[in-house]
């Protein structure tokens, strides 16, 4: 299941990834947590050192091994130089699995040890002020956008993304990667301004969207989250303490969360196992294609002086159990 977190800065993405990280983990689940984030603090709010999450390989410097991995043999893809992070896969790709080993994870995945069982951690690296601008190419989020373009997940796996609400994302189809999508947002105007960009670009694409309310304080807060965001608001979560000692540097058993909170992570876990049912791969492969050929003509084909619609395979769907990889 691949979920991503998504709100203004500040709003509280990486300490609620990172609280679903947990929760899953502790509930026996596979969880592979990526931090696509601006500012990159899911390594320690994970509980890594600051040195240790500093030093996790970013998959933003690897992009070079991860487009030689996952174009394979496809004959459509003439090299890595011309694979962009809307590059769809076709037959001859390689295909990732959560469950097994590859290159990718190899080289850039970090294991997060938990209290109850362990998380992976993917990282795109810090953004600079050059990512923010016109900076599709080399975009720090195209390599999660590949990766989850190649990537065949179960109902009982998932892939936790921490990541802005930011306009790189709607350009190049990140935002409908996702089996869900959780808007965290502060009872503020600004806080539900996210919410109203993010539902406008989401409806045409069926992106699973539901807001979570984040630093409520009481009935009020409550009331104008509904107010504003109406059904679409699943669950709000109000001042934590143990989230707070955790920013004091104590880490403190993860049983000892508020069960307010917990409540919540299990409605999290909820809604995101239910939007299991709305999957279909065919919607999600024309999706990434339908992105591709907006990215080649706008900037990819005069970027890498080659006809990238030609890239697309049209026979192929990807699916979660594949034919086997080629070898
Ligand atoms: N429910 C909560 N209870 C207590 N503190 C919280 C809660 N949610 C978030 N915070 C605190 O608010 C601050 C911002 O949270 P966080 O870093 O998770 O936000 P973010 O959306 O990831 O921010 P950024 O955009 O900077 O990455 C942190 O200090 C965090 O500890
Ligand atoms: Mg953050």
């Amino acid at each position: 299941m691949k979920i991503a977190f998504v709100g203004k800065g500040g709003s509280g993405k990486t300490t609620l990834s990172s609280l679903f990280v947990r929760y899953l983990a502790a509930g026996g689940v596979p969880v592979t947590a990526v931090d696509a984030d601006i500012n990159q603090h899911l390594g320690v709010a994970l509980g890594l050192p600051e040195d240790e999450a500093a030093a996790c390989p970013p998959l933003g410097a690897r992009l070079p091994l991860i487009k030689d991995y996952l174009r394979g043999d496809n004959p459509r893809i003439l090299s890595a130089e011309t694979m962009i992070k809307t590059t769809p896969p076709g037959a001859g790709s390689r295909l990732l699995r959560l469950s097994e080993p590859n290159p990718v994870f190899d080289a850039c995945a970090t294991t997060v040890p938990l209290e109850e069982g362990a998380a992976r951690l993917l990282v795109t690296g810090p953004f600079t002020a050059d990512d923010l601008g016109v900076a599709c190419y080399h975009s720090k989020t195209g390599a999660v956008e590949l990766c989850l373009n190649h990537l065949v997940d179960g109902r009982d796996e998932y892939l936790v993304v921490d990541m802005t609400a930011g306009s790189d994302s709607f350009a190049s189809g990140l935002f409908t990667r996702f089996d869900m999508t959780f808007l965290v947002a502060e009872p503020t105007r600004k806080g539900v301004s996210v919410y109203r960009q993010y539902r406008e670009y989401a409806r045409d694409f069926r992106v699973a969207l539901r807001v979570i309310g984040n630093k409520v304080q009481g009935p009020e807060d409550v009331a104008f989250l509904r107010a504003e965001v109406g059904d679409d608001l699943l669950v709000t979560l109000g001042h934590s303490e143990w989230v707070r000692a955790l920013e004091r540097g104590e880490e403190r058993p993860f049983a000892a969360l508020e069960a307010a909170d917990v409540a919540a992570l299990r409605a999290l876990h909820g809604a995101a196992d239910a939007s299991y049912e709305d999957r279909d791969w065919e919607r999600y492969t024309q999706q990434m294609v339908h992105f591709h050929l907006k990215n080649a003509a706008s900037w990819g084909n005069d970027r890498t002086g080659a006809d990238l619609a030609a890239q697309v395979d049209p026979g192929f769907v990807l699916r979660e159990a594949p034919s086997p990889l080629p070898a």
